[in-house]
């Protein structure tokens, strides 16, 4: 199914699936990836919350959920500003009973190396920091049996693991400081998987590659055509259509088959092993608490560790 042009629910063998009455947040979802699978989510019955900062791209992709009879509204945050995704979170508690799928999948490689309001880099704010927050905030929404989603990248791969830099990215370019918070990406997801599991939650926590995508926002920012990039990271196949690229989003999002599966990082549908430093327990659990001192908030499910 991959390299068709099928939708993304097809390619993920979950066309099938019934998500009528579930409700599911795609960050990222006016363009993209996040667009893709927000689309397919609603074609199989979720009610989707649209994000981005983009509303007229919202408004629209709005439209095109309720022309398939999904329901659907769009709330806007910009991920470089804590006080918006506060806003977020809380527009999804008050106005849904809970939440059943998140996909934190906003995010991108951002030219612009510059810091946030928190001092921290750009990059890592967006594609890190502020998943940790709505994920933070949201954990108390969170359905029995709700999903995690987080878009990561293979380009973890590549990524140096130093988490005394971790979120000061001075003097690193633009492509190195993706890559570093894409293996932040896998590291958070692990320790959300841990420390649910510990808590006792009915709530899994997964990571994905969704494939470089040719064409896509993400890849024009590419230090090398998408082709090259491939080469690059030694991990084929690497080019993806977006609908690819949402399929696995979807799959991880509503396959019966990962129902209970937590702590794992696929591509194009199926496991596959992270890089080593991203399994790293200890850096998992020092990231968790930086994030958290860097937000300036209480540790999310600090009684689930010791
Ligand atoms: N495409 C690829 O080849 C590829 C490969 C590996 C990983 N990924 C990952 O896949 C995810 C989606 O990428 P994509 O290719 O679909 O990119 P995209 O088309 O550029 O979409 C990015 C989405 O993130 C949102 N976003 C960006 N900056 C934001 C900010 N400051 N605040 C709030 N929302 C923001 C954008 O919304 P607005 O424009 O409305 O703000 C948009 O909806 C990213 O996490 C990316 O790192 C992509």
């Amino acid at each position: 199914m991959f390299g068709t042009e099928s939708p993304p629910e097809a390619k993920a063998g979950i066309e099938d699936v019934d998500l009528d009455g579930r409700t599911a947040l795609v960050t990222g979802s006016t363009s993209g990836l996040g667009r893709e699978a927000a689309l397919a989510l609603g074609r199989l019955g979720a009610s989707v919350i649209v994000h981005g900062r983009n509303r007229e791209a919202g408004e629209r992709v709005v439209d095109e959920l309720e022309a398939v009879g999904a329901d659907a509204r769009f709330v806007a945050a910009d991920f470089e500003r804590p006080a918006a995704v506060s806003a977020l979170a809380d527009a999804v508690a008050e106005e849904f009973d809970g939440l059943d799928v998140l996909c934190n999948n906003a995010g991108g490689l951002f030219q612009d190396g510059g810091e946030t309001e928190l001092g921290v880099g750009r990059t890592f704010h967006i594609n890190h920091l502020s998943p940790y927050q709505l994920t933070a905030e949201l954990l108390p929404h969170l359905s029995a049996g709700a999903r995690v989603v987080t878009t990561a990248s293979v380009g973890h791969r590549i990524a140096t693991l130093n988490l005394d830099r971790i979120a000061n990215l001075a003097g690193l370019s633009p492509w190195a400081a993706y890559c570093r918070s894409k293996l932040a990406n896998v590291l958070f997801a692990n320790e959300l998987a841990r420390r649910l599991v510990a808590a006792g939650r009915d709530v899994t926590s997964n990571s994905l590659h969704p494939g470089i995508v040719p064409g896509s926002e993400f890849s024009r920012a590419l230090p090398a055509p998408a082709e090259r990039i491939g080469d690059l990271i030694g991990e084929f196949p690497m080019i993806d259509s977006v609908a690819d690229g949402a399929a696995t989003v979807c799959y991880l999002a509503a396959a019966p088959e990962v129902e209970g599966v937590t702590g794992r990082y696929y591509a194009r549908c199926r496991e596959r092993r992270p890089a080593p430093d991203a399994t790293d327990v200890d850096a998992q659990r020092r990231l968790w608490r930086r994030s958290a001192a860097l937000l300036d908030i209480e540790e999310p499910l600090a009684d689930a560790v010791e």
